[in-house]
């Protein structure tokens, strides 16, 4: 069958007509596009859209099992039990059982930064990087355990080119290029809301985007990574954000725990502040585990208490795991199957006359799976608790709530809990907060790592870096 009958069977028709109105380079690129295209799975999405169906179609929603779940340790056994974990998270890097994946496809949309999310210039000093800060983590964790520590970046055809000119430009941070790779993920296209069409962002060029943070299973497979990992030896994959600074890179505790418990994919969480705040949680969905997004949690549910006061559903995912690479190798043979959730969004495109249209109000669907959903296929899962002021402060918004200012407090506020247990005074500036402090990963990873490092003659006066920095 022609491209063109393959469009207007799929009720795309409007592309063919596009092609046929441009020649040359033009032509070749949108065909080129439209070829890349999985038309039948967007064919199915578009139906599914239609049916008013999607992946916010749950089933019965059950808190999650206890036996599953691995609070804050309160009494001397859960202490014991930490200590085994982290012993076995140590052992577990030190024999290079570990692989470090840092999510970070996406668009940032809601930061409004031109650019990839990891170049956003955090640190409220040095003007540090995301991407710099993560890398100085694992440059630290490489160091401390004498190990290999391999670092997949996972990118999108969208801002590969600019991540890699980064990486580049900054050395690599100091790593091995031959110890980072960049792994690109797929993409889909945003359709119209009403009429499901693809929508065009240029007269040669359809509006795509990235296919959600669960794309990193399939890319991950498709570019030879998972093999890769298996053929050295990897047991495990530790998956964070780009867009938490806070985030506690290869926890040993949280390893181990997911190692003793033989889990084949585990999650990191904290107590959820109120039943209102917009956090996915950890429950039971049809008797599997899963993570319900705040928007799909009825209200009576995200309301329940227990008898002694607490939410039911608290445990906050933070979107931190341990995904065991023969599982990831499992879930993605023969096509993985992750459920699409729905996204409406404003996204610009152009008219049937080519024609810009900046739409004022959400025009389209962007389709996206979530790395979560691949949670339910475990087998075996433990759910751990962190402590969300020690690991969890993400950039999600320019201004308010999960914004730069946010983070920046957070860390701030981190920074400050460790000098001071280390015996260093930290002042408060006028708004009674610490005052902006910054502590290169590579000096200290954690409180005791710093505590260890601090000399009698550090003193705290003002803004201060903790270095070494550079890069
Ligand atoms: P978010 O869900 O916050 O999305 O991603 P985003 O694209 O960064 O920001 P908005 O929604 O456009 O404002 C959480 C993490 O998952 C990664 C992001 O890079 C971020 O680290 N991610 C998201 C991907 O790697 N790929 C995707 O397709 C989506």
């Amino acid at each position: 069958m022609s491209l063109g009958d393959r469009l207007r069977d799929a009720g795309q028709g409007h592309l063919a007509e596009a092609l046929d109105r441009l020649q040359g380079p033009a032509h070749d690129h949108l065909r080129a596009e439209i070829e890349a295209l999985d038309l039948p799975l967007v064919t199915r999405l578009v139906e599914e859209l239609r049916a008013g169906g999607g992946a916010h179609d749950l089933g019965e929603i059950a808190p999650p099992a206890p036996e599953t779940l691995i609070a804050l340790p309160r009494d001397d056994a859960d202490r014991e039990r930490e200590a085994r974990a982290r012993t076995a998270g140590e052992d577990l890097l030190r024999a290079g059982g570990v692989a470090a994946v840092l999510l970070a496809g996406g668009q940032g949309t809601r930061l409004g930064f031109d650019g990839p999310k990891g170049l956003f210039p955090f640190a409220p000093i040095s003007g540090r990087t995301l991407f710099a800060h993560h890398a100085a983590k694992i440059a630290a964790l490489r160091t401390r355990y004498a190990t290999d520590l391999p670092w997949y970046v996972l990118t999108s055809p969208q801002n590969d080119d600019a991540t890699r000119a980064a990486f580049e430009e900054a050395g690599w941070f100091g790593l091995d290029p031959a110890s980072v790779r960049l792994v690109v993920q797929g993409t889909l296209p945003a359709v119209d809301r009403a009429t499901g069409r693809i929508l065009l962002e240029r007269p040669d060029r359809l509006a795509l985007s990235p296919d959600g943070h669960g794309g990193l299973l399939s890319a991950l497979r498709r570019s030879g990574a998972l093999d890769e990992m298996a053929a050295a030896g990897i047991r495990t994959m530790f998956t964070f954000q780009v867009d938490n600074p806070l985030a506690r890179v290869c926890r040993p505790e949280f390893l181990g725990h997911h190692f003793l418990e033989a889990a084949d994919m585990s999650s990191v969480v904290v107590r959820k502040v109120g039943p209102e705040e917009k956090m996915g949680v950890i429950a039971r969905i049809d008797g599997r585990a899963g993570v319900v997004e705040y928007s799909d949690l009825p209200d009576e549910l995200a309301q329940q208490r227990d008898d002694d006061g607490e939410l039911v559903y608290w445990a906050g995912s933070i979107a931190v795991h341990c995904v065991d690479v023969a599982f990831a190798q499992t879930l993605t043979r023969g096509g993985l199957d992750l459920p699409y959730h729905h996204a409406l969004k404003k996204v610009p495109h152009v008219d049937a006359d080519g024609r810009p249209v900046e739409p004022d109000a959400p025009n389209a669907i962007k389709f996206e799976t979530f790395l979560f959903d691949a949670l339910p296929a475990a087998e075996r899962t433990v759910t751990v608790e962190a402590a969300r002021e020690d690991e969890f402060s993400p950039i999600k918004n320019a201004e308010g709530a999960d914004s730069p200012a946010t983070a920046r407090r957070d860390l701030n506020r981190l920074y400050a809990r460790w000098l001071t247990a280390a015996g260093v005074a930290v002042p408060s500036g006028p708004d009674g907060e610490p005052v902006d402090l910054e502590i290169d990963p590579r000096r200290a990873l954690d409180a005791a790592e710093l505590n260890a490092s601090v000399t009698p003659d550090l003193r705290i006066d003002g803004p201060t870096v903790l270095g070494p920095l550079e890069g």
